[in-house]
């Protein structure tokens, strides 16, 4: 048996803080509180420091296997870790893509003894697998991914009838289906119109994929889940009218959440001026109205987790004109300590961050209980995090193979000085420790 007792640190729960013990053996919660044993295998002294729960990033392209030139498993695992992030949700858009049980199987294979942190496999429903659903939950899919609009592995959308029967199977599986929802006509349209033009300059990228895009997508999605009755989640919320969209669904009774991510909170489109095509996205980052509708979406319950959408390219796929870049930027690693920043700033409250990278995440893909929460018989998964710090995020401490991210330079309040997978420390605040990551499967 191995034990761990965290003391007298604040542990910080959804709906508050208490300065008090936790205590762990082989892994799992045993006791929390005043009565915790008094020592430990190993023992933290947390004077002052924050104890939350293991963060989860539900939304990153480790792309392995298949493009492990842009990144790799370890890679990115160790990024996660270092940025307090104890369980990731990989996207299928690897090569190949995971359209299949075979495929799922052989990708865990792959990247199982690369893991770091704890993680799990979507599949992908396109146009020609739907036959392929329950093969893909019996190997181990958490979760299914649909792209509507063409996006990084051009996957192709499925039509509508497809994606009414995946939403049917996935209220009998009592599985999740997370949308990329995007308007493909729409975008192919104006972005052969735009490139016709002449247009060149990066804020173009944004103009071809429009708001109305993403709200016409995320409008009939909706529809569709609310009369399958289907559970569903809108990665990656851009726009004050897809915010609109996914309220108005929600009021109505349908169960559709919705995912944003640092990137749209922090930037707008004034960033285009200095990073370019740096900060082509899909979808894309836009105005300053956009950005702070999606706080607003945070504040009321629209939007209800936030993921990081990892996407690393190399460089030189970054570096291309407007229309031939590369689109996504890393994140797995600051996602954590930017909204950390943001709830010591006061912007959100360090509550809210927790329910936001932890709790809503665990509970919408069927995990809560075992991650996602301090709770007794919970994995003892925890970011110890210094309030009374500050940390600038710079490139050589980045652990991901891409060092794209807007966010280096910048300088934040607080710091991750340990991160915690099933009671070992994996990340002691400067380097990466130990190498303990496991799957987890929906069944
Ligand atoms: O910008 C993006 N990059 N958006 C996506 O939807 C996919 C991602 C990637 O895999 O590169
Ligand atoms: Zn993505």
């Amino acid at each position: 048996m191995s034990d761990l007792l965290i003391k007298d640190g604040y542990l910080v729960f959804p709906d508050f803080t208490i300065r008090t013990n936790v205590y762990s053996e082989d892994g799992v919660i045993k006791s929390i509180g005043s009565s915790v044993p008094r020592t430990a295998d190993v023992v933290i002294d947390a004077f002052n420091k924050y104890v939350l729960p293991g963060a989860i990033d539900e939304h990153v392209h480790c792309r392995d296997p298949g493009m492990t030139y842009k990144e790799d498993f370890e890679s990115c695992t160790k990024s996660a870790a270092a940025g307090g992030i104890t369980t990731i949700f990989d996207m299928p858009n690897t090569l190949p893509p995971v359209d299949d049980a075979h495929n799922l199987k052989e990708k865990a294979k792959i990247i199982a003894e690369k893991a770091y942190v704890d993680f799990a496999l979507y599949g992908v429903i396109h146009g020609s697998n739907i036959d392929k659903f329950e093969e893909m939950l019996q190997a181990g899919a958490i979760g299914f991914k649909i792209y509507l609009a063409h996006s990084t592995g051009n996957i192709k959308p499925p039509d509508d009838g497809v994606i009414v029967e995946a939403l049917k199977k996935s209220v009998k599986m009592n599985v999740i289906i997370v949308f990329h929802a995007e308007n493909d006509s729409i975008i192919n349209f104006f972005s052969k119109k735009l490139k016709e033009s002449g247009r060149k300059d990066p804020k173009a990228h944004m103009e071809a994929r429009p708001a109305l895009a993403e709200e016409d997508a995320i409008r009939k999605v909706s529809l569709f889940a609310e009369r399958t009755g289907a559970v569903i989640l809108i990665a990656h919320v851009s726009s004050a009218f897809g915010i609109s969209a996914l309220k108005e669904a929600k009021d109505r009774g349908a169960k559709v959440y919705g995912e944003t991510c640092p990137h749209y909170l922090l930037l707008d489109e004034s960033a285009y001026d200095k990073y370019g095509n740096m900060i082509k996205v899909n979808p894309p980052i836009r105005s300053a109205v956009d950005k702070e509708a999606l706080w607003k979406g945070i504040e009321n319950g629209t939007i209800t987790s936030i993921g990081s959408d990892h996407a690393p390219h190399l460089l030189e796929e970054k570096s291309k004109d407007v229309w031939e870049s590369a689109s996504g930027i890393i994140g797995v690693q600051t996602i954590l300590p930017l909204m950390l920043n943001e709830a010591l700033k006061g912007k959100i409250s360090i509550n809210k961050a927790v329910s936001l990278l932890a709790e809503n995440p665990a509970k919408l893909f069927g995990i809560y209980g075992k991650k996602g929460t301090i709770s007794i018989n919970a994995d003892a998964d925890f970011v110890l995090f210094d309030p009374s710090q500050t940390f600038k995020i710079n490139e050589e401490q980045i652990f991901s193979k891409s060092k794209n991210s807007p966010f280096i330079g910048w300088e934040l309040k607080g710091k991750i000085i340990g991160t915690i997978l099933r009671g070992k420390k994996i990340y002691d605040g400067e380097k990466i420790i130990e190498k303990t990551g496991k799957q987890l499967k929906k069944f």
